[in-house]
């Protein structure tokens, strides 16, 4: 009996059952317990493997980026060292590369779009918004709604000049110019009946000196003349308010706002004011964050007053202000000049506060 019993003990055991031993050690295995290991050590093998190739892959095509960031200097910052600015902008340079992206993410149509006004601060504004973490901007104005060789480029077009995105991320661009086009307010309505809108508006009359200071260094830097602003508000030969000039004529904003009320319900428009936004953004930007649902994530410490500068800039981990196009030196304009203006521009305030349910002191 005992003979038979150790015969049976001692019967090899089935190939599933054959112990093997694992290097480097003495622990004995089972076979399909051997194979299972091995199986998952080539798969973390490979997913490592794989991990590192991407990281590389995305780390190289960043520098290929930022090489590029060397030699096109963007003009929106003064120290676009952040690399997502950096590559939102070259993305928004049109340049025909793809460039790198997280997985997930995907260039969208924008939900909200700052169309004005001019010189009212929208640069800034969309810098500013920037800094919150569900909102995401094209850094370049991309003038697709006003420019009709670009509007003919199709809707794929425009959303292609767009930042790539997360879910649930708000996409911005701001085209200043759209708030004064004709057919702008029709043709965003025809992309997204629900969209939202911002526009930023200063003082008229401010905003007229600034208007003119923008072009009239731009022409002085070309060499050509430019007349004095009083001459170019003022017809010399009628000593009448010249309505042809065209800085004068964006300052009335109701002759716009009209449109775009034809197309838009006014709870679509914010309207921000730029005055205010100027001495103290973080009033204002408070107030879009709740317009656009947005968390309120940005923070008073998230902008630094640059006292040499006179205006507010970002603060990241260094201080980012705007270019020095941003804040110049408005020509002196004489009092009386000045005078003319404001009465000139009061009717034409009270037409468009009228239309906005809302006062601006503005004098
Ligand atoms: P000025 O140059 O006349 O001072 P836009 O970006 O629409 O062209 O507007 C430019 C205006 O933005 C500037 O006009 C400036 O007054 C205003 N602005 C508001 N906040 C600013 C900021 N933080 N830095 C620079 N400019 C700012």
């Amino acid at each position: 009996m005992y003979e038979e019993s150790h015969i049976q003990d001692a019967a090899p055991p089935p190939a599933s059952h054959k112990r093997t031993s694992l290097p480097f050690c003495h622990v004995q295995l089972s076979r399909p317990k051997f194979v299972t290991l091995i199986l998952i050590f080539l798969l973390t093998i490979c997913l490592i493997v794989f991990t590192c190739s991407q990281s590389f892959l995305f780390s190289t095509q960043i520098l290929s980026v930022e090489t590029n960031i060397a030699t096109v200097k963007p003009s929106t910052l003064k120290t676009p060292n952040n690399i997502n600015k950096s590559i939102q902008w070259l993305k928004s340079q049109n340049l025909n590369r793809e460039v790198p992206h997280y997985p997930h993410t995907s260039r969208r149509l924008p939900q909200c779009i700052i169309v004005g006004v001019r010189k009212a601060g929208t640069r800034a504004l969309l810098q500013f918004l920037d800094v919150h973490p569900d909102v995401i901007v094209a850094g370049a104005e991309i003038h697709f709604f006003d420019v009709e060789e670009n509007y003919s480029l199709g809707i794929d077009w425009y959303r292609k000049r767009m930042p790539f995105s997360f879910p649930g991320q708000v996409t911005m661009e701001k085209s200043p110019a759209y708030f004064v086009g004709e057919s702008v307010p029709e043709r965003i309505h025809k992309m997204n009946e629900s969209i939202k809108l911002l526009l930023i508006v200063r003082e008229p009359v401010e905003r007229t000196i600034s208007d003119y200071t923008q072009i009239m260094l731009k022409k002085k830097s070309k060499n050509k003349p430019f007349p004095k602003f009083s001459d170019m508000v003022i017809d010399p030969a009628s000593n009448d308010i010249n309505r042809h000039y065209p800085g004068l004529r964006r300052s009335i904003y109701h002759h716009y706002m009209e449109r775009w009320l034809q197309y838009f319900n006014l709870s679509q428009i914010h309207i921000v004011d730029g005055d205010q936004f100027r001495t103290d953004p973080f009033v204002e930007i408070t107030k879009v964050e709740t317009f656009l649902n947005l968390a309120p994530r940005i923070q008073p410490s998230h902008f630094y007053f640059n006292k040499s500068k006179g205006f507010y800039c970002i603060k990241n981990a260094n201080i980012q202000c705007l270019a020095e196009s941003k804040g110049r030196q408005h020509p002196e304009v004489p009092t009386r000049v000045l005078k003319r203006l404001r009465d000139f521009f009061r009717p034409h305030n009270e037409k468009f506060f009228r239309l906005i349910g809302r006062r601006f002191n503005w004098g």
